[in-house]
């Protein structure tokens, strides 16, 4: 069956975090997981900590012009990076997850997923980060119009849905072609029900159960656009 994505190689998703540990969890169950035993990608985690500076491994200082909380220094984060670099390749993709970025949308994850190139995806604590870094970023993302605690949620959710795309990860190209909001921004894919035929006094649409293919189809196609 064809894939969504015609070259098979291996895509490198490399994190910089400093709680990697929350987005491993995450990447190794599931179809994240398969998706590493099949060899469709490979994850690498980057802990910002390891390049913190001096003996205490510094990573944030307090915001020129005062205000409240901690801002991510610069030089970690151009160390992290340039380390991300040499284990990805230098033509790797920098994303940053930030609320000032572009919403992200599905077009962004086919992009992505088509482009054949390692990402770098570094995540952001704290009040911020010293604006300063944006110079080494390729894209800035926004998953939504709110506010998170950190970027590892958003690095979690723009990679889940590369990499979902990615050659032989889902079952089939039928999958990804016919869900929701692949073909466009408003298509929603139909809902879908299983055993047991009645459940809490509903039951499942006479339509599903008679075996009629075609008006399965047709009954999947008016509920898609709901
Ligand atoms: N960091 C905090 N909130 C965010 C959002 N909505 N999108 C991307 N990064 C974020």
């Amino acid at each position: 069956m064809r894939s969504m994505v015609e070259r098979s190689s291996k895509m490198k998703i490399c994190y910089i975090s400093l709680f990697p540990e929350v987005i491993e969890a995450y990447n190794n169950v599931g179809m994240m997981r398969k998706a590493q035993e099949i060899d469709a990608v490979e994850f690498i985690y980057l802990n910002l900590r390891e390049f913190g500076l001096g003996p205490r491994r510094q990573v944030d200082d307090t915001p020129y012009g005062g205000g409240d909380g901690m801002v991510l220094k610069p030089e970690p984060i151009s160390g992290a990076i340039l380390k991300a670099k040499d284990l990805v390749g230098e033509d790797a993709l920098v994303i940053l997850p930030t609320p000032r970025g572009k919403l992200f949308t599905q077009d962004d994850s086919k992009r992505f997923a088509k482009i054949n190139k390692n990402l770098i995806i570094f995540c952001p604590r704290y009040e911020g980060y010293d604006e300063r870094i944006v110079k080494l970023v390729d894209e800035q993302i926004c998953i939504g119009s709110y506010v998170l605690t950190g970027g590892e949620i958003p690095a979690m959710v723009i990679s889940d849905s590369i990499v979902r795309l990615r050659p032989d990860v889902l079952g089939g190209a039928q999958s990804v072609d016919k869900e929701s909001f692949q073909n466009n921004l408003t298509f929603v894919e139909h809902a879908q029900y299983t055993r047991p035929e009645i459940f809490e006094g509903s039951s499942v649409p006479e339509v599903l159960k008679n075996g009629n293919h075609k008006e399965i189809e047709k009954w999947r196609e008016e509920n898609s656009l709901t």
